[in-house]
């Protein structure tokens, strides 16, 4: 299944084309975007251009060639040896109904803390448990995204400590849905027998680590293993999953100038769902929860840049979450920001707006107390 460019020589033949085609693409960039009036938003520089472009640039070789991450982020983790916990799964009570294991099994996972694991007597700390994004297929977990995302949540969220986990991303038949969602119940009773008070925990995600968050909380619901956090925070959820999900991309105008490309979801959806023609409408409400609103009594913030493809989806989402009786549901949407405002405020020259939204988030979980 995996594509032609995976492979050698292409592989080989297709870096050396990438690599010529990049340093073509800078110039042209910058002729194209050097002066103001021709920049998308007036709030952009020719920094967000160039970083949003060649964004997508990277993430479409990334899904030519099936370049999932996963050694990166695993040299990164071991590198950081006091900081990383490798997680072992919890009790076989925890993974009932969708994430019973069957087609795929429980897996021991890893993610790295900051600034250093618990002490006895932290149950008092406010601590956040963070999945980075990657449309299910690329993991993105290293320590530097990590560091960056910690340090916006105890500037700004009070947090002590921050976790940031690497679920399993899709990378053969036996690490489909439900894999990273037993993993996300993994992490969180991780979290929790470390002895911190549940309502003090934040469970926040990016992307398709948003999307995890909301089939955490759609679980916890249903299924309440483990009692409930205290808040949590989805930055720009990929809410809409659906096998079309690469073309559906370009409907919205925004498209052209986000950092996505519709390629690397289309390859996230198609890894991701399970190998059955036909799965339960149970089982796609966890994978896209968009159309699929459900009650939860956990605090619920939502965040989406005004400039992003994906904006609208996660409006209407925030919508029909709102609608159902009894939720708490917020949606922050930060004027011209790009997808992903959490991992991409810092070369996009965002981040100022993300305090400001990080701020939001603290205060609205505050006032949920
Ligand atoms: C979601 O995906 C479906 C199917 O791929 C598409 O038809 C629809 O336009 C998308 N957006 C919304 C808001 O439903």
């Amino acid at each position: 299944m995996a594509p032609l460019l995976s492979k050698q020589p292409f592989h080989a033949i297709y870096i050396i084309l990438f690599a010529i085609k990049s340093l073509a693409y800078m110039p042209w960039l910058i002729l194209r975007y050097g002066i103001k009036s021709t920049r998308p938003y007036p709030e952009w520089s020719l920094a967000t251009c160039i970083v949003t472009a060649m964004t997508r640039e990277i993430f479409r070789y990334q899904t030519a060639t099936r370049s999932s991450g996963v050694a990166s982020v695993e040299s990164s983790q071991n590198k950081a040896k006091e900081r990383f916990r490798k997680v072992h799964p919890g009790p076989a009570s925890l993974y009932v109904g969708p994430l019973t294991p069957g087609t795929t099994n429980l897996a021991a996972v890893g993610g790295l803390w900051y600034p250093q694991p618990p002490t006895e007597g932290a149950s008092d700390e406010r601590v956040v448990l963070h999945f980075v994004g990657g449309a299910f297929v690329l993991a993105l977990a290293t320590d530097s995204n990590g560091a960056d995302v910690a340090n916006s949540m105890s500037k700004h969220m009070q947090a002590s400590r921050t976790f940031v986990a690497q679920y399993r991303v899709t990378t053969s038949s036996d690490s489909r849905f439900p894999a990273a969602l037993q993993d996300i119940v993994t992490f969180y009773n991780y979290v929790l027998e470390t002895g911190v008070k549940p309502a003090n925990v934040i469970v926040s995600g990016d992307s398709a680590g948003g999307n995890l968050v909301l089939g955490l909380l759609r679980y916890l619901g249903t299924h309440p293993v483990l009692p409930k956090p205290g808040g949590a925070m989805v930055w720009s959820p990929w809410v809409n999953v659906t096998k079309t999900a690469g073309q559906d991309y370009y409907k919205s105008g925004n498209s052209k100038h986000d950092l996505l490309c519709g390629p690397l979801l289309q390859w996230g959806a198609d890894a991701y769902y399970p190998e059955e023609v036909r799965p339960s409408d149970d089982r796609v409400a966890y994978i896209s929860p968009l159309h699929r609103p459900f009650r939860t009594t956990v605090p619920l913030w939502l965040h989406s840049g005004m400039a992003e493809s994906l904006h609208d989806d996660i409006k209407q989402f925030a919508d029909e979450m709102t609608a159902v009786e009894g939720n708490s549901i917020k949606l922050y949407s930060t004027k011209a920001a790009p997808h992903d405002l959490l991992l991409a405020h810092k070369p996009c020259g965002f981040t100022e707006q993300l305090g400001v939204a990080v701020d939001d988030a603290s205060a609205f979980f505050e006032s949920r107390k």
